[in-house]
């Protein structure tokens, strides 16, 4: 099932919303990371940065096939050559990757989902022990150009709640500017 209000606006402008290296930077992604998995691809945006930092190998997931087709295009295109991006309902079907098995898990302007400690719980499952479960979102303390109406958005001590409840435990919040925050979460064991 599609996560409600998660259409996407046209590329440049949903890209000219981020500051992908600042948010990267916020979330320390790096080359402690080495295979990681993220939900919801999108166009990619954070998908091939992601990509460029980490060791090892990126699985990229999303529902929308031309999303999907987009984010390979622009690695093919770029030569980023360790991400796998699959068209999959991680709602209903999950990552399809061993438990234990990646080191991050990234939820970026997501977890507005119907269920989302549902997400976090598959997170939580395919997350090495001490691994880290990495969640953006739109923030709800000031005017933001998008993002999902208030009464859905995600705050980040709801997603800290939501984290605690399968196995999560909070390591940090951070702000990401201009219009997101950051809520780290780590596997405990
Ligand atoms: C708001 S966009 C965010 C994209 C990307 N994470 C970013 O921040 O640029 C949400 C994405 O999740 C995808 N999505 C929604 N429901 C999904 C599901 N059940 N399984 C996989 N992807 C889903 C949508 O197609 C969309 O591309």
């Amino acid at each position: 099932m599609k996560v409600r209000d998660s259409g996407m606006p046209e590329q440049n402008y949903w890209e000219s919303l981020f500051d992908i290296a600042g948010i990267l930077n916020g979330l320390e992604i790096n080359q402690e990371i080495a295979d990681a998995v993220e939900v919801g691809c999108g166009y990619g945006t954070f998908t091939l940065p992601v990509a460029r930092r980490i060791r090892g190998t990126l699985h990229s997931f999303d529902i929308e096939a031309d999303m999907v087709a987009t984010t390979l295009a622009r690695a093919r295109d770029s030569g980023v050559l360790n991400v796998r991006a699959a068209v999959r309902d991680v709602v209903a079907s999950g990552f399809d990757l061993p438990p234990d098995s990646v080191d991050a898990v990234l939820l970026f302007n997501i977890l507005h989902a119907e269920n989302p400690t549902q997400l976090l719980q598959a997170a939580a499952t395919v997350v090495r022990p001490h691994g880290r479960v990495l969640a953006i979102h739109w923030r709800s303390d000031l005017e933001t150009p998008r993002g999902p109406d208030l009464s859905i958005r995600p705050r980040p001590e709801q997603i800290v709640t939501w984290g605690c409840s399968v196995g999560l435990a909070p390591e940090k919040n951070v702000l990401l500017p201009p219009w997101h925050f950051g809520v780290v979460l780590r596997r405990r064991k």
